[in-house]
This record gives structure tokens, C-alpha cells and sequence, in this order.
């Protein structure tokens, strides 16, 4: 049996990118109520708020361009003699940009638009408006295709699947906040995958890892990656 790799990533990878994180000092989520902007209720009240902020994030994450860290996973993707997948809690597109191929965005992406009234989707304008049209059924009910607070993550089949065949998981740049990612640690050493966490700080579930290496991506996730493959070459 191939061995299988399983990393979540978070906002954390992408900091060293320029695009902010949601809880630190200077986060998002220090400068926005999250229930205004991502939850369905926020959207409901004020939708061109709602709007106005992922466009904003579109904007900026239009512009960054991937780091260490994720042309590292990149490499890995391509070296590693068995499975990579990374299932990314970040809206952006810097996995697939630094070349990652198995990638599943739990809460969405800025490039995608969503119907509320028919849920077809299609690659959201940079900008996007609430009064843009669907273009299959032509109701303006544009949302971006984002999971808000109070949402269900896509891929969450696919997800408890690969959590029980890992035998490695890693947690890269994320807080340890929001279930159900917070709890995939958990899942993965439930079926006896080795788990290790690489953020820059312990994260809120650091004790719930097997191993543990703390400091900014750009330098912690190259240094895994190479002793990963390092490892298998042996
Ligand atoms: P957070 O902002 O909660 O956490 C970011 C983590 O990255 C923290 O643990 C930081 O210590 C770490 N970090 C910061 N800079 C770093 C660096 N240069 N290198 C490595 N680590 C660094 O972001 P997430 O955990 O991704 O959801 O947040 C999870 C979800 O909460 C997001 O997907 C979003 C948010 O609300 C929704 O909007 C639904």
C-alpha cells in the first residue's frame, strides 16, 4: 500500500505571502466582527458589506504570490514516493499556484461564485456585486463561494476518508479555533497516522500532536519537506 500523506493547512502558510491572518494581533478578525462577514446572517443583513470584503481579499490575494512553504508541499507533491493531499482551510489560490495538484479548499475560494437560488457555480468576477446575475438561472443571487460560520465544509466524506488511511498528518498555519479542522488531529491519531503540527507558535491543540516544530513556515515547512523526503530515500 502507498503511503499517504495528509496536511491541512491555514492562514498561517500564507502570511509570509502578505495576506493576513484572521487571530493574530493584526488579524482579520481584529478588525472585522466575523459575524458581519462570514456568516449567512451577515450576509442576509448586509450583503454589499459582505461583498466589499471578499472582494477586497480577492484583490490582495490576486496579487500575492506563493512562498517557501508552499512551493515546499509542492515538491513534495511531486517527489514523495506515495500520497500527498492537502486540504486547505485558506480561500486563496497559492497552493495551486506554487504547483500542488491534490487540493481540497474546505471553506471554498475568492475565485469561485455561487447561486443561492440554484447553486451553480462559475469563476467569480474580480470584482463581484449582489446584483450580478446567475448565469444559468439569472436570479441575483451571487454569493462568493465561500463556507461561512454555521455553513458544512465541502469535502467533509472525503476528508474523515483520507484522515483514516493517513499515515502521516500535518497541521501547517493554523490556529487550532475552528472544528471541524481543529478535531482532525484527533481523527488521524484515532487510525494511527503520526501527527505533527508545524506552526509558528503552539497552536490551541498543539498537545494533541505527536510532533511538534514551531517557527515561521517559510523556514519549518522547507526543513520537513526535505527531511520527509529524506527519510524515504534512505
Ligand atoms: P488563524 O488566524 O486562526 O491562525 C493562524 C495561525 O497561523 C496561528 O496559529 C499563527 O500562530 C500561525 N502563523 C502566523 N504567522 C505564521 C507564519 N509566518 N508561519 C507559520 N504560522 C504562522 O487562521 P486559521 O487557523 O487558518 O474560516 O483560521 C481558521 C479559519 O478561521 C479560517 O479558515 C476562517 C477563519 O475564521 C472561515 O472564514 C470560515
Amino acid at each position: 500500500m502507498t503511503a499517504k500523506i495528509v496536511i491541512l493547512t491555514g492562514a498561517g502558510i500564507s502570511a509570509e505571502s502578505g495576506l493576513g491572518t484572521f487571530r493574530d494581533v493584526d488579524g482579520l478578525w481584529t478588525k472585522y466582527d466575523l459575524n458581519d462577514v462570514a456568516t449567512p446572517e451577515g450576509f442576509a443583513r448586509n450583503p454589499e458589506l459582505v461583498m466589499a470584503f471578499y472582494n477586497a481579499r480577492r484583490a490582495n490575494a490576486a496579487e500575492a504570490t506563493p512562498n517557501a512553504a508552499h512551493k515546499a508541499l509542492a515538491r513534495l507533491e511531486a517527489d514523495f514516493p506515495g500520497e500527498v493531499f492537502i486540504v486547505t482551510q485558506n480561500v486563496d489560490g497559492l497552493h495551486e499556484a506554487a504547483g500542488s495538484r491534490n487540493v481540497l479548499h474546505m471553506h471554498g475560494a475568492l475565485h469561485g461564485a455561487l447561486c443561492k437560488a440554484c447553486e451553480h457555480r462559475w469563476p467569480a468576477p474580480p470584482v463581484m456585486s449582489v446584483t450580478d446575475p446567475c448565469p444559468h438561472c439569472r436570479k441575483p443571487a451571487t454569493r462568493p463561494d465561500v463556507v461561512w460560520f454555521g455553513e458544512i465544509p465541502y469535502g467533509m466524506h472525503v476528508i474523515s476518508e483520507a484522515l483514516s488511511q493517513a499515515d502521516v498528518f500535518v497541521s501547517i498555519g493554523t490556529s487550532g479555533e475552528v472544528y471541524p479542522a481543529a478535531n482532525f488531529v484527533a481523527e488521524a491519531d484515532h487510525h494511527g497516522a503520526h501527527t505533527i503540527e508545524l506552526n509558528l507558535e503552539p497552536s490551541a491543540g498543539a498537545s494533541g500532536f505527536a510532533e511538534t516544530r514551531f517557527g515561521p513556515a517559510t523556514e519549518v515547512v522547507p526543513q520537513w519537506v526535505a527531511d520527509e523526503l529524506a527519510r524515504t530515500q534512505k
